[in-house]
């Protein structure tokens, strides 16, 4: 997959090393470098991409398993290289996303971020109204990936529980 002069390719074991540092230098603190490591090792990550420039990892990605009424994963982390930034690297690691997890057969992705930002890719807030969670509010999104309606629109969902560490 190629977009935004970048190469887009699922997460090896050998990329770890530098999605850690990737993530510990866009986040303020360790907080998501190590969530990341918590959803592997506890076999909750569905999904991680890496965008990568020349031979550097420019960007990442990753969709972890949650409990809901349906086939759904949330989204986080989704971090840039600060001197890639507003160049669509993000953007073109979350449109390989939905297409990567449509073709695996996830009903919805969760997010909780900018709805002025996410809701370029359909991501909907107000849909997400009816679904329970610790993020409930403002800035908590649903984006749904069948064709037709989902089977509910409320009731409790939860992230992994790697997530828990961040409340
Ligand atoms: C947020 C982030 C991933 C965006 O990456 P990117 O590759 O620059 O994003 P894109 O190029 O696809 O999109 C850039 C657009 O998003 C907007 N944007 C960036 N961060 C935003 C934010 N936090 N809230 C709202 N809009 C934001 C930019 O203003 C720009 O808008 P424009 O297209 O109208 O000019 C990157 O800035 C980053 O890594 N930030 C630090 C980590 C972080 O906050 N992650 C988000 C977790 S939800």
């Amino acid at each position: 997959m190629m977009s935004a002069s970048v190469t887009i390719s699922y997460e090896s074991e050998s990329d770890r090393d530098e999605v850690r540092a990737l993530l510990t230098a866009a986040f303020p603190t360790s907080a998501e470098a190590d969530l990341v490591e918590n959803l592997r090792a506890d076999g909750d990550m569905l999904l991680a991409l890496v965008a990568r420039d020349a031979s550097r990892i420019a960007g990442y990605i990753a969709f972890s398993q949650m409990r809901a009424p349906f086939v759904a994963v949330g989204l986080a982390p989704l971090a840039v290289r600060a001197d890639r930034r507003n160049q669509g690297i993000a953007a073109a690691l979350i449109d390989s996303g939905l297409s990567e997890l449509h073709a695996l057969g996830v009903e919805a992705v969760f997010v909780l971020g900018d709805p002025a930002y996410y809701s370029r890719f359909g991501f909907d807030a107000g849909a997400a109204t009816g679904f329970e969670c610790v993020y409930s509010g403002p800035y908590f999104m649903i984006r749904k990936l069948t064709l037709g309606r989902l089977p509910v629109t409320s009731g409790p969902v939860a992230y992994a529980k790697a997530f828990a560490a961040l409340e």
